[in-house]
């Protein structure tokens, strides 16, 4: 009985498959942004479908650092001189250009410029064209990769296969209106006084201004780019043509709560693995036998040993040498090591999100590279960032908010309260608390981000775009999307309404008056 149940639910299974199957689909991801971290998340999306048995082609500008056997890797790179002007803009972000928060929401897209012009170029390349100029390649989807470049849309159309978006943020003013995802104006905390709400109000319209730019921007790209072919459609039509958009967020846990369309899939975390890898024979004796606990401690890649101050790791040392917890020292010159102590062990290539797994660690002191701070709160381990520049200080800043540790300059580092520091977060728990109760609220999911990837990439190769999930107002202007027509018709009856008793109680008035004065003349 057993089976004969078995191989029924063989045959059924296999039958699903044949009917429903998205096995081994030919799927093409374009992801040229030029941040390196949107890179890691976006080669792991075509990892795990790679992993899953898909035929992944992937489109980039960086040398991506992930890969799998099934990824087959179209790269345009930079040229020297464009390496020279992204490194000029980033130098020119560090200095204030404008101290003022909302002039500096309407200057951004000067400084977008160079990178957008970048990613159309890419897809502007013979290499790239190929892809659909060459007839044998045949795709059942695309997975845009987001950064203000919607008129990489138009790719999709070009190879027939409908259109996924993978953004690297949380649900926003800029990526809403793609799947008709409903936005506030102003967004919703506990205890926001009405001066914060204006504000958040202000700054919304203003980004919206800015977004109008950006908007305008894409409609040139696409006119450039696409504007040969006439069988492609108006750039507004290809807006209005996007599957579903992954965003790398967990609202259940990070927040903010707001509602949701289907089309919105949240796969936050997708860069970290859902089961750690065995560790290294020598890490993992090392880590086992810490009855005091350990420590790891990883300046990132931006920041290499010797580009920090010599004293600064002297310092860092002196602290670190003197704790009774062991500690793992990402560094990479092993032939000049900051110094000898049995309880440090250095080592230039760490594993580093399965170190975090590890039960040994009780605190990790990092650079507050988005990507570390993301592995620590998933594994929930406290942290002290020593931010240095670019997007450090704030997403160090938000850390620290969080109740997750605590945060001191790299730049200015100094003994004591660098000692103080790590020794507050060790032995204060209302750090290890918080994170850890954040960690175990955002890995509580129906399906971890592998899983929910994996289901929804399939559904709409499935259903061949899965148009049926489209909200209707992707397709309503502005006016009916409001609502504005309706209220303008009941605006107008009311003040026709309100004229007519005007007009009645006049009437009223002016009778009860002769009325009255014939009543007196008598
Ligand atoms: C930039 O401005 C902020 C606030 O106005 C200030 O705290 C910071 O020191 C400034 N940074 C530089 C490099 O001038
Ligand atoms: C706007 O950005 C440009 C180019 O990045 C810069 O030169 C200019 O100073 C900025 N203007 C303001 C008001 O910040
Ligand atoms: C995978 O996709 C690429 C690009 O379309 C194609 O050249 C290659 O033949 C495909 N490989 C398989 C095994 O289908
Ligand atoms: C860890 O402890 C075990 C048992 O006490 C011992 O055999 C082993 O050598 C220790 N390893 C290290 C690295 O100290
Ligand atoms: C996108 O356009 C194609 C071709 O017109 C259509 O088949 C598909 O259903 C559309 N997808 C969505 C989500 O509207």
């Amino acid at each position: 009985m057993v089976g004969r149940t078995k191989s029924y639910f063989v045959i059924v299974l296999a039958l699903t498959l044949l009917i429903y199957g998205a096995q081994g689909a030919n799927i093409l991801g374009l992801f040229p942004s030029l941040s390196p971290s949107h890179l890691i998340i976006s080669m792991s999306v075509a990892k795990i479908l790679a992993e899953q048995g898909h035929n992944v082609t992937v489109v980039t500008v960086l040398e991506p650092t992930i890969t799998h056997k099934n990824i087959n890797l179209v790269t345009v790179p930079m040229t020297k001189e464009e390496i020279k002007q992204r490194s000029e803009t980033i130098g020119a972000k560090q200095k204030n250009t404008s101290s003022n928060r909302f002039i500096s929401i309407l200057n951004m897209s000067g400084q977008m410029d160079s990178m957008l012009r970048k990613m159309a170029d890419v897809l502007k390349d013979q290499r790239v064209k190929e892809l659909y100029l060459n007839k044998d390649n045949h795709f059942d989807l695309v997975i845009s990769g987001y950064f203000m470049n919607d008129y990489q849309l138009g790719f999709a159309r070009k190879v027939n296969a409908p259109v996924v978006v993978l953004a690297p943020s949380p649900p926003s003013q800029m990526l809403n209106s793609l799947i008709g995802n409903p936005h506030d104006k102003v967004e919703k905390e506990k205890g926001m006084t009405f001066g914060q709400r204006l504000d958040s109000y202000i700054s919304s319209l203003l980004y919206g201004i800015f977004l109008r730019q950006i908007d305008q921007r894409n409609r040139q790209y696409y006119n450039e780019i696409f504007g040969d072919d006439p069988t492609m459609p108006e750039y507004t039509d290809i807006l209005r043509n996007t599957s579903l958009v992954f965003f790398c967020s967990h609202a259940a846990s990070e927040g903010p709560i707001r509602p949701s369309v289907p089309a919105a899939i949240e796969i936050g975390g997708i860069q970290i693995k859902d089961k750690p890898d065995p560790l290294p024979k020598n890490l993992e004796k090392f880590l086992g036998n810490a009855t005091h606990g350990a420590i790891l401690l990883s300046l990132g890649s931006n920041v290499q040993g010797s580009h920090i101050k010599a004293d600064t790791v002297k310092k860092i040392f002196s602290v670190l040498s003197n704790l009774k917890q062991r500690v793992i020292w990402k560094w990479d010159d092993l032939d000049k090591t900051p110094g000898k102590s049995d309880n440090i062990l250095y080592s230039r290539w760490l594993p580093q999100d399965d170190i975090l797994a590890h039960p040994s660690v009780k605190l990790f002191i990092n650079h507050a590279g988005k990507g570390g701070i993301s592995e620590a709160q998933y594994h929930g381990k406290p942290m002290l960032s020593l931010p240095v520049f670019g997007d450090q200080p704030g997403n160090a800043h938000a850390m620290v908010k969080s109740g997750f540790g605590l945060t001191l300059s790299l730049l200015t580092l100094e003994e004591e309260p660098f000692r103080a520091a790590v020794l507050e977060i060790l032995s204060n728990p209302k750090y290890s608390q918080r994170v850890v109760k954040f960690s175990s609220l955002y890995r509580d999911r129906p399906a971890s981000a592998r899983e929910s990837l994996i289901f929804w990439t399939e559904y709409v190769i499935r259903h061949h775009g899965a148009a049926h999930l489209q909200s209707p107002l992707v397709h309503m202007d502005f006016i009916a999307a409001n609502n504005l027509d309706i209220y303008a018709l009941i605006g107008a009856i009311s003040i026709g309404l309100l004229l007519m008793l005007k007009k009645v109680v006049q009437i009223t008035c002016r009778r009860l008056r002769t009325k009255l004065n014939k009543v007196k003349k008598q």
